[in-house]
């Protein structure tokens, strides 16, 4: 039989991944004030590119200047500024490394008071928990819905002209187009809601709007949940079922992972003790989906050992580990995995002991931010820095209101 590893190339049509790591989306909010890649961004991609992953997958880009998501979101959504964006792909195309932007739209998971209005399939409110950091949101007429496929595909169609290399429809974590696969976010009776085959209409054709933009040898790829973890939300079941069409409409890399803002599942919150002990919150079900669906698979979320990450591809579970807080804190950690260097990887929890503070699991994000805002600035990270004083730095820069202003 043969081996296996994180050290094997892989081929997507044309395109040669040098090897099995994957350096998932994480949100950088570097944008400047015109919502455009700044320098910063470019300093950070480029280490990235020399960390050593075969695949690099941008933080979420909007669709849609007008549907941001938090502040400093990147926006192409027009070719006045492709130079920019130019820049950035070279510097994260270094050392051949496969760069794939991230597209979204962000729908009802807008932070207040960063857009106008929120969005959704239907107007269906956060958990009570969450309904005062969101805008009540409103639901999408049938001529937006198909004005937001347009702008889908045609970020799609920039980003190749800018020069990334593929590109990932982010259909997972709560975000709209998961908001359409999901029946408890979804009560729509049009073609666009009810039987799945109906709420799966909208990312099909997001995809097939983008696929004729692109032409049929650029990679797309596409990140999906496992599940919502939400009664009444989007099933496993659901998931293997869209994970199969979307395999024989030709999409060329699944990611797999889990959760929307009210179960942040896909950082490990919430997943069952068993599950979190056990290397990757979502390697059962993709085991279980590689029996059914031929397209290759990232699995993220949990992955910290070379071992636990051989193991996996050996199984034949995945076909690329998907790996983000690790390469926040070390961005040379995919280089020491493959040289067999790298010590296990522990997530210590980002805790101030401030109770409501750490209830809100949002300070581990802007823990991580300000890792990605130090390796920007051209800086080294620094994996010791105290939870109480990112606490500290964050509402000195941004004021209290800040915390509540950063998602996954
Ligand atoms: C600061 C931060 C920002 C994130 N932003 C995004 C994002 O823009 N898009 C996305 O699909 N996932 C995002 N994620 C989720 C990660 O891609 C990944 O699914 C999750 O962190 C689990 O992987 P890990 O255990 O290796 O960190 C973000 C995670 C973090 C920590």
């Amino acid at each position: 039989m043969t081996v296996v590893t994180i050290n094997q190339p892989f081929w997507i049509k044309q395109a040669v991944f040098k090897n099995r790591l994957v350096k998932s989306a994480m949100s950088e909010a570097m944008a400047d004030k015109n919502h455009l890649p700044t320098d910063k961004l470019c300093t950070l991609y480029e280490a990235w590119a020399k960390g050593g992953s075969g695949l690099v997958i941008t933080g979420n880009v909007m669709v849609d200047a007008k549907a941001l998501g938090e502040p400093g979101n990147v926006v192409l959504d027009s070719a006045d500024h492709l130079a920019e964006f130019q820049t950035w792909a070279e510097a994260g195309t270094k050392h051949n490394t496969q760069l794939w932007m991230q597209i979204n739209h962000p729908g009802k998971q807008v932070i207040k008071g960063v857009a106008e209005e929120a969005v959704a399939p239907s107007a269906v409110p956060f958990e009570p928990a969450l309904q005062r950091f969101f805008p009540m949101c409103r639901a999408l007429e049938e001529s937006e819905i198909l004005e937001i496929i347009r702008k889908f595909a045609r970020t799609a169609e920039l980003a190749k002209q800018a020069g990334f290399t593929g590109i990932q429809i982010h259909a997972a974590h709560g975000y709209l187009i998961s908001q359409f696969l999901s029946p408890r976010h979804n009560e729509r009776t049009d073609q666009w809601g009810g039987p799945i085959e109906n709420r799966f209409r909208f990312l099909r054709e997001i995809y097939t709007a983008a696929r004729e933009k692109t032409g049929p040898d650029f990679p797309i790829g596409v990140k999906i949940n496992s599940s919502d973890f939400m009664k009444a939300g989007f099933s496993e079941e659901e998931s293997r079922y869209v994970i199969g069409e979307l395999d024989r409409l030709g999409v060329d890399l699944i990611e797999i992972s889990g959760g929307t803002y009210e179960r942040p599942e896909m950082t490990g919150k919430g997943v069952r003790a068993s599950t979190a002990e056990r290397e990757a919150y979502f390697l059962e079900y993709a085991e279980a989906l590689k029996q059914h669906a031929d397209v290759p698979l990232i699995v993220t979320g949990g992955f910290r050992t070379l071992h636990g990450m051989n193991e996996a591809l050996q199984k034949h579970a995945t076909d690329f580990i998907g790996l983000a807080r690790p390469l926040a804190v070390y961005p040379d950690y995919a280089n020491q995995l493959l040289l067999g260097r790298a010590s296990d990887f522990s997530i210590k929890s980002i805790k101030t002991g401030i109770g409501f503070i750490d209830s809100k699991g949002i300070l581990e994000l802007t823990w991580y931010a300000q890792q990605l805002h130090r390796l920007g600035s051209g800086g080294r990270t620094k994996p010791s820095f105290s939870p109480l004083l990112s606490l500290g730095l964050t509402v000195w820069k941004n004021g209290k209101g800040v915390l509540e202003q950063r998602r996954a």
